[in-house]
Order: C-alpha cells, then structure tokens, then sequence
C-alpha cells in the first residue's frame, strides 16, 4: 500500500511536471557565512554557494524549480522565502520558519518544489529571525512562458537588487531589539546595488572631487559598483527590487526618464518618471531608452527616503563606445536623501493596474481593521497590531492546524478590529499589550477585506512610521489609501475600476491603505510589515485558510514541535 502511494505520487509529480509545458529546474543551495566586503569594509555575510547576494534564478512562466537548501551555518537554522511567489498548490514550500515549516538544522537539507506560474521580477531571501539583513537573498526572475512576448519592446535588461547594510551583525542587532533597554539598529551605514556599496564615499569622493584616505574607489575592486553597459539609441529593461532591511529608497538615472511597467510582478498602466520609490518588500520594472549624449557617462543614484544619515549609493550607467571609467560630467539625479514621504506617496498613487488585469470583486466577505501600534510589552518595545504583538509558535501553523495538535498556538482568534475610539494622533493612552500567536482563519475563497490603519508612535508625539506590508500567498487589489482614520465612508472612495496588484502595499503616516483580496489558496500565509526588525519586534499577523485540502505536506517540513511525531512516520523527503 504504502509502495503504491509513493508510486503514485511520484506519477502524480510526473504528470505535473509534463503537463506544465516548462521544465524542471535543478538548484542546489548552500547557506554559509563568509568573509566578503559588501561596501569595502570587510564583515561576516550570509551567501550562498560562496556568492552574496544568492544567484539569480530564472525561470520560464510553467517551470517547476526545485531547490535543494543546505544549512551550512553551523549554528543556526535557516529556511528560504520566495518572495511574490503564490505557492499555489504548495504551501510548504513557502519558506517561513514557524508558519509553512521548520527551520532547517545546521547540516540538513530541504527540497523546495513549487511552480512559478507568472512572469515578473521578484526574489528570495531568508525568512527567520533577521537573516536577510545578514544577506540571505538573490533576484528570481520569471520569464513569460517559451515563444511568449511581452507587450512591450526591450534590447537588452539588467536587474538590480538594492538593500541595506549595518556593520554590526545581526546577532547584535536582535538582541540588541529585545533587550531593556532597547536598543534600535539605526540608520543602515550604507546602501548596496546588487551586494556592493562603499562606505563613506568612494564614488562619493570622485564625485564632489576631494580625496579622502579611506576612498580607494577603484573598478575592479570587490566592492566596485556593476556599471551598466548599454548601446545607445536601444531601449532597456530595469528590473529594480528592495530587500533593505529598513529602509525606503529612490532611485534616478541622470538625464534619462523611466518608464514603469510592472509592479510585484504585475502589469502596470505605464507611465514616465525621474524617480522611482522602492519599498521594501517591492519591485519594478521600468524602460529607458538610451537616447542622450553617447560621449557620456551618466550616475545612477539611490537614496534613502526620511532617514539622515546613511549616504546614496551609485552606480554608472555606461555608453559602451567610451571607457566605463570616465566619470559622468553632469551631476548625480540627486544629491541628498529627500526629507518626506510626500513624492513617495504621489509615485505610489500612480501605481495603476494595465488594462486585462483581473478586476477586484465588487464585495468583501470579511473585513479585518488592523491598527498598527509601538507597544510595551512586560517593558521591552514592541509593535502589536490590534494590540496583540506576533511572536511564532515552535511548531509550524501549517502542519499544526492541518494535524489538528491541540495547544501549538493561541487558539482564541486575534480580534478583527480596534476600539472605535482610538486616538491615532496621539502616543496610546495605555502603552501596554500583550504578545500572542492566534490566527485569522478565512473560508476559502471568500473575499477578505483588510484596511491596516498607522497611528502615532509609542514616545513622541508627531511621529508616525511608515510600514510596507507584504501578504504572501496571494497578491492583492490595493482599493485606496487615505490619511487620518479610516471611516465607514471611507469606502466610497475605493478604486474599484483599476487598483493594482501587488504583494506590498506601504501605510504612509497616520494614514490607512485598503486592500482587498480572495482566500482561494488553501495554507497558511504570512502578513507583515516588511521592516525586517519591525516584524521581529512583533507586527506581523498569520493567515490561515482551506488548510484541509492541503495535500502531501513533506515530512522534513514538519519535523519539529508537536508534529515531529506525524513527521517520523513519513518517507524522508
Ligand atoms: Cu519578503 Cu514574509 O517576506
Ligand atoms: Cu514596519
């Protein structure tokens, strides 16, 4: 018996990866730290396979991926998030620690199979504790299906991952949050494109033409910028993705305009700007046509939005007739951080869904009202959302709920929304909340409404972060924004005709953003502020739905907490 159930799953399997039309792509992944200088300081990153960042998967729209990820940390555990992803079909393979599956122990392996079933820009990165500051994450770019066009014409393309950079571990940094007192990370010391950055200047230097001791630019060197090399007179693609650990950023190419055409790996209605905001969590794709002086170099720039201290960073784009080490003659794009979210916020309203984007339901079947918080709780600073502060389960909810383990985590749901009377202008009355682990369960398919809702922050008064959420499992319709307090009449203002989809939304300043979307993908999925110490402090909240028609959960996903014992029983995965 248990012979010909192996067998047919395995024809089952068979049959998927026939039918798909794609193919079968083999990836062996091995997690390690090692000695690398990201922006020409040397650190401790975590790479892969000896690379950092990760190396760039492609694949073709229908593609099965299979990825083998080994833990070679040595002393702690690690799992891989395909961020933007649906994992429709395959929950477990979804990547998060605690949520789709156990965290994979120094030495073992976990095979990652799941198909990618739209084309776009999106990546990957580590998913437990703060790994992906440590430098856990590579680009994965979905192609459209072999033979297939896309609607818009390019050259050539290049895909840029930018992130943030502290010189200080990680380990440092989350102890350092869940300690009394507190101690915050700060501003990121610098801004990597693609894993490289330099410190304190460099470029920076060349640029306002001093000469710094520590500024050894120098192409070639580790930490020297990729330089874009292009053809004039050609059009190209930039793929253009944040995994920063904090912070939001903008991004320009001096004297050339940029077309946006995609968003979280969605068609966008296009439009021309000079500035690209990038959250993170978020990506883009935008065109350029090389069409300016081609004696020229030209900056491309990217800076930190709101925050003082952590410099640009910068790259070149290059007109491959002359020499990439000829600096640009004409100024940077720009040259300081800009000080508000105001134009973030006048890009992101732009952000509209192409024509043939499938249009949101005209009704909710639920809705949750999420407020955003700066808590204490038992003294330590913490974010909670409807006053109750995430903090995981040792066992996976996924395997949890579907083995039905009595008391592996809070089975009271979280409450579906805040007192009517909260004063989101003003740091909270009571300061204190409570953590927790209970879960939203929606019935499958029903259409789930959520408007997350800023407020003040926990001290000062006039201080109101913003917070890009990420929703896995789905992507979402983005009905509205608006600032203050969301009111019932609020809703008259949705955009119902054509909101754009996504998997990250921002809540800017004391505003609310609606999204809505349908729970039509039995798991257990992961909605949360995409701030990497944010969510470690807590504001994160857990999705669950249809999880009794999840089917064939690997044994090695489940092989911890309260399911280890179910896990025994099956075939090593
Ligand atoms: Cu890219 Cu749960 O995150
Ligand atoms: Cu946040």
């Amino acid at each position: 018996m248990m012979i010909f159930k192996a067998f047919t799953l395995w024809s089952m399997w068979l049959n998927l990866a026939h039918l798909s039309i794609g193919g079968l792509r083999n990836y062996k992944f091995d997690v390690e730290y090692m000695i690398q200088k990201p922006d020409c300081i040397e650190e401790i990153v975590m790479g892969i396979n000896g690379q950092f960042p990760g190396p760039t998967i492609r694949a073709h729209v229908g593609d099965i991926l299979h990825i083998a990820v080994t833990n070679k940390l040595f002393t702690e555990g690690t799992v891989i998030h395909w961020h933007g992803i649906r994992q429709n079909g395959t929950p477990w393979a979804d990547g998060t620690a605690s949520i789709s599956q156990c965290a994979i122990t120094p030495g073992e392996t976990f095979h990652y199979r799941f198909t990618v079933d739209k084309a776009g820009t999106y990546f990957y990165h580590g998913h437990y504790g703060m790994q992906r500051a440590a430098g856990l994450y590579g680009s994965l770019i979905v192609d459209l299906a072999e033979g297939k066009k896309e609607a818009f014409h390019y050259d050539g393309e290049f895909n840029l991952l930018l992130s943030d950079w502290w010189h200080k571990t990680t380990n440092e940094q989350e102890v350092g949050l869940s300690s009394i007192p507190f101690r915050w990370v700060n501003d990121p010391k610098s801004l990597l494109i693609n894993g490289r950055g330099q410190y304190n200047c460099s470029m920076a230097a060349h640029l306002i033409k001093t000469t710094l001791p520590q500024c050894k630019f120098e192409l070639g060197e580790e930490c020297a910028p990729h330089i874009l090399q292009v053809d004039p007179n050609k059009t190209y693609r930039i793929r253009i993705a944040s995994t920063t650990s904090l912070v939001s950023l903008h991004f320009a190419i001096a004297n050339h305009k940029m077309m946006v055409v995609e968003a979280d790996g969605n068609y966008v209605q296009p439009f021309s700007t000079d500035i690209i905001h990038i959250h993170s969590g978020e990506s883009y794709s935008v065109l350029i046509t090389t069409n300016q002086d081609p004696n020229k170099n030209y900056w491309i720039s990217v800076g930190v939005t709101g925050r003082e201290t952590t410099p640009q960073a910068f790259t070149i784009l290059n007109y491959k007739n002359i020499p990439n080490s000829l600096f640009p003659t004409s100024p940077p794009p720009f040259t300081s951080c800009f000080g508000g979210y105001n134009l973030t916020k006048a890009f992101t309203h732009k952000i509209l869904a192409l024509k043939g984007t499938p249009p949101p339901p005209h009704y909710y079947n639920r809705r949750l009202l999420l407020l955003n918080t700066e808590n204490l709780v038992d003294g330590c600073d913490k974010y909670a959302i409807n006053n109750i502060s995430l903090v995981l389960p040792s066992t996976p909810y996924l395997g949890a709920i579907k083995y039905k383990i009595n008391g592996a985590f809070d089975q009271n749901p979280p409450p579906d929304n805040f007192s009517a009377d909260y004063d989101i202008f003003n740091p909270p009355l009571n300061p204190n909340s409570k953590s927790g682990n209970g879960v939203y369960t929606f019935e499958l398919n029903h259409v789930v409404d959520v408007i997350l809702q800023n407020a003040n922050s926990l001290n000062e008064k006039n201080i109101s972060e913003i917070h890009p959420w990420h929703l896995h499992g789905h992507d979402f319709w983005v009905l509205g924004y608006g600032d203050g307090k969301f009111e019932q009449g609020d809703e008259r203002k949705f955009n119902l005709k054509n909101p754009p989809l996504r998997n990250t939304a921002v809540i800017f300043s004391y505003g609310w953003t609606a999204l809505r979307f349908k729970a039509d993908n039995p798991g257990v999925w992961a909605f949360h502020c995409h701030i990497e110490p944010h969510l470690q402090m807590g504001m994160g909240v857990v999705f669950a739905e249809g999880v009794e028609r999840v089917e064939s959960i690997p044994g090695d996903a489940i092989r911890c907490g309260f399911t280890r014992n179910i896990a025994m029983n099956k075939k090593h995965n």
